[in-house]
């Protein structure tokens, strides 16, 4: 980590979030690349719907059989399933002190409806960071993304390559791309983001709660300015 972050990674970790963050931007923004670094620094969980909803169609469960073709023709999975899904995942032991969305909510009735439950769980209210990149910029991304699949670590070809082509730097796992990653898929996944979550962010603006990165720069100056936020809205400790 760069000696320009100030937050004290011991104190970060043992402090969890008591206000959850959520990762918006649209697909290939680097919502997974940067929430699963704060996730580690802060020892919260992770939580991404799209990695949840793909594992489900991975076990084959009634919930991913209902998502998978959806998801292939790269449109929203319906609220209602979305949201049980990730009830389910909050009521899990290790989301006690906090936790990182990335790619949820996706919809207002979505975050209507995390209101009410970070509300029940006694949360304080999210913040949200809007991460902006330009449309040419993302299909480069996407086109370029391969993950690991054991630990689920991200790489670009293009940007962010593996030391051996194939094959994760972490954990040696075998890298591969993600089905939606074609080009056909990508621009209906880019028009559902328009259509479909573009709107929360004037939703989150109005209450008070929305930051926006530039996520066009490096993987680790967008990291920097996260931390930036993080000790803005949360002091000294970067503790929200
Ligand atoms: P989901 O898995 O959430 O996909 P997405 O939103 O389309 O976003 P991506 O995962 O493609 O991009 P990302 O922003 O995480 O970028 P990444 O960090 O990988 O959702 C998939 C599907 O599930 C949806 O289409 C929908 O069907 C369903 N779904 C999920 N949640 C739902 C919900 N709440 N409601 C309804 N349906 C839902 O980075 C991309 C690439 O760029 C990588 O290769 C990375 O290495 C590289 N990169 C990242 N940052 C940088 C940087 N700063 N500089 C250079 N390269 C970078
Ligand atoms: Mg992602």
């Amino acid at each position: 980590m760069s000696g320009a972050v100030a937050i004290d990674a011991i104190t970060a970790v043992s402090m969890g979030l008591q206000r959850p963050l959520i990762f918006l931007g649209p697909p290939g923004a680097g919502k997974g690349t940067q929430a699963k670094q704060l996730a580690r620094l802060y020892g919260v969980p992770h939580l991404s719907t799209g990695d949840m909803l793909r594992d489900a169609v991975a076990n084959g469960s009634g919930l991913g059989r209902q998502a998978k073709p959806i998801m292939e023709r790269g449109e929203l999975v319906p609220d209602d399933l979305v949201m049980a899904l990730v009830e389910e995942r909050l009521a899990q032991p290790d989301a006690a002190h906090g936790f990182i969305f990335d790619g949820f909510p996706r919809t207002i009735p979505q975050a209507e409806s995390l209101e009410r439950i970070l509300a029940r769980r006694g949360f304080g209210k999210p913040l949200a960071v809007e991460i902006r990149v330009d449309q040419d910029t993302l299909l480069r991304r996407l086109a370029g993304r391969w993950n690991c699949t054991v630990g689920g670590e991200t790489y670009n070809v293009y940007e962010r390559p593996p030391k051996v082509p194939g094959i994760c730097d972490v954990d040696g796992g075998k890298l591969v791309q993600r089905p939606d990653d074609r080009p056909e898929v990508v621009r209906e996944r880019l028009n559902a983001y328009d259509r479909q979550t573009a709107p929360l962010v004037e939703y989150y603006k109005r209450r008070g709660a929305l930051e926006t990165v530039d996520g066009t720069v490096p993987v680790e100056e967008v990291q920097r300015t996260l931390h930036q936020i993080m000790e803005r809205a949360g002091g000294r400790n970067g503790h929200l």
